[in-house]
């Protein structure tokens, strides 16, 4: 483990290395215990680096063998070689060979960085840091090197061998032996380096590029695992299609290979040309995998995929620029899945995503800048804000500067760039150059951390026939963070006459406008002419902006733009808020009644969705989704009582029920899909309508209505439907949901990613008898505290999916998850620290449950040993 209280890395500290290296030859004979590496470097000084500096690389955990510079083995005094770090005095003046060997030991690596076993596979992960756990090495991603790698094994354990780049030799030595070299013609950092050795099934096919070069595709997963990969491979194929048509980026290598291994701190991993996947990620079938499951294979690997130009091609200058290849890549995935999907569907799922994690996040104290000035572990940087704001931001640009100029801009970026590690002002100067702007205010979406509040009011002149918006942004204090600038804020908008018509829109002085307003100052008035009738205002359209909206929108307006925007997003946000302000009302005063104004309306918008179930399901299916409750909770912002939040919502999906009971009925008689099972968006938005319209049809607990919804589980084809059904029966206690759980255990019993479903579930019960379940659970054999899918699933789902039971009022559910991440700390510290960071959002709780989320905390920083990770989450959700 590193050093327990490092001095944290400041982006103003930047400069480059000394000492780069320009060419790495690097030998590894695998072994369990001790795999040897040898590596051959080509070692330059850089040009504006120190003249006469030590050479250092680093290392961790390391132990040299050998070491010689130009043939020549190195004298004891000459060289320094820690587990962390290895020093050279006096280094030669002009470009010199350096060859460096270690010993490292894969069993014994729990942490999931560096080379380490996965089910007997030998595979490796490196990003960020984790390179310098294979060899000592300027591990940082502004040293790009061309590599080539030699891989040896023994044939039996390890018939297959793979690197990065291009297969260029391989061969059978004595005594059962054989070797693989892999060759990258691509200059890249040694974060982007991978190897994988075992005994793996091959799935392949081909792509042909736009310029008519054959690619040959692997996917290499467990023996027995072949038919589960077919989506993947489709999805692949797809990204690379697109990639091409919607940015013009063309695969650059002979051979693609993506692997799947079932011990994976995070979803996958961009290595150039061998993209290494949590299997989680690529396997699925009809009976082994949701409509969830489907979209979110199609996601990652569309992402690991587009990271071959965002991200490899143009890579990181340095750890703070990670939102260059993260946020770029995830909004590229995400206009994928719009492109292969519903747009809109999509685009709601988006940021549904988006409030739920980042939002919360940057409410809390562990709010930090898309792009960060200081880490104390970068591991810990890999966070919503990073991607999925950092996503966002993107395209709030586009809507800022239009299409064409975007377009521009990113062509530009992708032809200067190219073979760089770049930063975030890089990237936007090819904007500003591109759309002929000054970007300078822009950039501060980049800098300043917190959500942007904008406050709207509206009024209307019928004797003049104006229409006046008025608009204030706001910024709360962040850590670190207390004068913030006003910024750019796009929101895109329309005014939608009485008939449900889009108005045209003018100035006071009659001249045309666009429907977007930039609002750059602290506050703004708009005055529309042409407008004897009140509009009804649409603001943020598509959610332009990553900003909390307060409007002056009443309940009425609300339920007309729930069934007249021609903006589909806003539609379903107008049945969102209206859901949200009851809910929110509902939790404050511990009344669960809806019999007020906005609640009819609410009802009458949800029949409104419901009936137009028809013509897009899967959107009907977002509406009936109520908010959720850690949704409510954030609205609340603070003294938040999890228990009157769950009370409150429990009554709402009741009350919807029981109002909507016939048509629901319909729904669910109309929707329920014969035929086999097709996983494409169509398909996925029936069963979602229908499986959302079962759960509130069920919400009353009537035994009859339990009965059916057993029935259904029993019957259904698909896993989708499977566990929808399931995860209705979870919600009300009694015998048919413990004979549905025990019956899924049986049926799934050696299918681990399965029974991961099945722990999630029970995890996320809201009884007070859930603890226990999961403590019992532990000692189930389809659980593992070593493997980090296994404890996402319990206790990833108890910390962060049930409010009520982990929020418990004894504080039992803090003091659990405190244990778990103190006894997974030592093993693997990074997933300790995602596991901890379910407490981001403790300071908003009531006073009770925080004194003892606090005191939960508190125990967590009073171990005796912390990982550089878990030490970094609870000081900054402490201080
Ligand atoms: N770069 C990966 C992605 O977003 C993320 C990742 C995978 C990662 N494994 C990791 C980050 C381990 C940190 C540590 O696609
Ligand atoms: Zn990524």
């Amino acid at each position: 483990m590193r050093s327990e209280q490092a001095k944290p890395v400041r982006l103003s500290d930047y400069r480059v290395a000394d000492h780069v290296v320009k060419t790495v030859y690097l030998a590894i004979v695998l072994h369990p215990t001790a795999t040897r590496v040898t590596a051959d470097l080509v070692v330059e000084r850089h040009p504006q680096g120190q003249a006469d500096a030590p050479l250092v690389f680093d290392g961790d955990g390391l132990t040299l063998t050998a070491i010689a510079v130009d043939g020549q083995p190195l004298a004891p005094e000459a060289y320094e070689a820690t587990a962390e770090r290895l020093v050279i005095h006096r280094p030669p003046a002009g470009a010199f060979r350096l060859r460096v060997e270690t010993v490292i030991d894969p069993q014994a690596n729990t942490q999931l960085m560096g080379l380490y076993r996965s089910s007997g596979t030998w595979c490796t992960q490196c990003e960020a840091e984790g390179f310098r756990r294979i060899t000592y090495f300027p591990d940082r991603p502004d040293v790009l090197a061309v590599y080539t790698t030699r891989i040896e094994a023994e044939k039996k354990t390890a018939p297959v061998l793979l690197g990065n780049g291009n297969l260029v030799e391989a061969g059978d030595l004595a005594e059962g032996r054989h070797y693989a070299v892999w060759h990258d013609p691509h200059p890249k950092p040694s974060y982007l380096f991978a190897l994988v050795g075992g005994d793996l099934a091959e799935v392949t096919d081909t792509f042909t590029t736009v310029s008519g070069r054959v690619v040959r595709l692997g996917i290499f997963v467990e023996h027995g695992k072949e038919d589960r990969c077919a989506y993947a491979m489709d999805a692949l194929k797809r990204s690379m299609r697109w990639d091409e048509e919607a940015f013009g980026c063309e695969y650059d290598l002979e051979v693609f290979n993506l692997v799947a291994v079932s011990d994976f701190n995070m979803g996958a991993m961009e290595n150039k040309g061998l993209n290494i996947f949590n299997d989680k990620y690529v396997l699925a079938l009809p009976d082994t995998a949701t409509d969830q499951d489907y979209a979110a294979i199609e996601a990652i690997i569309a992402h690991e995929y587009f990271h071959n130009w965002t991200g490899n091609r143009i890579t990181c200058r340095d750890w703070f620029q990670l939102c260059l290849k993260e946020g770029l890549t995830v909004f590229r995935d995400q206009e994928f899945s719009g492109d292969m999907r519903s747009r809109a569907v999509k685009r709601i799922a988006d940021v549904r995503l988006l409030k739920s994690h980042q939002f919360a996040e940057d409410a809390g104290p562990l709010s930090h800048p898309v792009r960060p000035e200081i880490y104390h572990e970068i591991n810990n940087f890999y966070t919503a804000t990073v991607y999925e704001k950092g996503a966002e931001i993107i395209r709030a640009l586009k809507v800022l500067i239009g299409a064409e100029a975007f377009r521009g801009g990113m062509d530009l970026y992708l032809a200067r760039h190219d073979g760089d590690a770049a930063t975030v002002e890089d990237f936007i100067a090819c904007f500003a150059e591109a759309s002929r702007r000054d970007l300078t205010q822009f950039f501060l979406w980049y800098r300043q951390s917190g959500t942007p509040q904008v406050g709207v009011k509206t009024r209307h002149d019928p004797v003049a026939g104006t229409f006046t918006v008025d608009l204030a942004q706001s910024h709360l204090p962040t850590p670190g963070q207390t004068d913030k600038q006003p910024m750019v804020i796009p929101l895109a908008f329309g005014l939608i006459g009485p008939d449900g018509a889009e108005r045209a829109l003018f100035t006071e002085e009659g001249e045309a406008m666009p429907g977007v307003i930039a609002l750059d100052t602290a506050q703004r008035s708009i005055t529309f002419s042409g407008h004897p009738t009140r509009p009804v205002l649409s603001i943020n359209r598509g959610f332009s902006a990553p900003v909390v909206l307060k409007t002056d929108l009443t309940a009425a307006d609300l339920g007309f733009i729930a069934r007249h925007d021609s903006d589909a997003y806003n539609r379903w946000q107008a049945i969102q808020t209206l859901a949200t302000e009851h809910l929110v009302a509902a939790s404050r005063k511990g009344a669960a009644s809806v019999e007020n104004q906005g609640a009819e309306t609410l009802a009458e918008a949800l029949a409104g969705a419901l009936a137009e179930a028809e013509r897009d399901p899967a959107f009907a299916a977002q509406a009936l989704t109520l908010p959720s409750e850690s949704d409510i909770a954030r609205e609340l912002g603070s003294d938040v009582d999890p228990d009157a939040v769950f009370t409150a919502r429990k009554a709402l999906r009741q009350a919807v029920g029981s109002r909507l009971d016939a048509a629901l009925g319909t729904v669910l008689a109309r929707f329920a899909t014969p035929g086999p099972y097709a996983p494409d968006a169509g398909s996925a938005g029936r069963r979602a309508l229908c499986n959302v319209a079962l759960d509130l049809w069920a919400s009353g607990g009537a035994a009859d209505r339990l009965a059916a919804v057993a029935a259904r589980h029993r019957d259904a084809d698909n896993m989708t439907d499977r566990f929808a059904a399931l995860a209705v029966l979870a919600q009300h206690p009694g015998a048919e949901r413990e004979a549905a759980l025990t019956a899924f255990r049986e049926r799934y019993r050696a299918d681990a990613l399965i029974l991961d479903k099945w722990l999630a579930l029970q995890a996320a019960i809201p009884e007070a008898g859930t603890l226990a379940r999961v403590e019992a659970l532990l000692a189930d054999p389809a659980f593992a505290m070593t493997n980090p899918n296994r404890l996402r699933a319990l206790v990833g789902s108890f910390a962060s999916g049930n409010q009520t039971q982990f929020n418990r009022p004894d504080g039992a559910g803090y003091t659990f998850l405190a244990e778990v991440v103190v006894e997974t700390d030592p093993r693997n510290p990074q997933v300790a620290a995602r596991l901890l960071s379910a407490f981001r959002s403790w300071r908003a709780l009531e006073p009770g449950r925080r004194a003892l989320a606090r005191a939960a905390l508190e125990h967590v920083a009073a171990a005796a040993t912390l990982s550089a990770d878990v030490r970094d989450i609870v000081a900054r959700s402490l201080g």
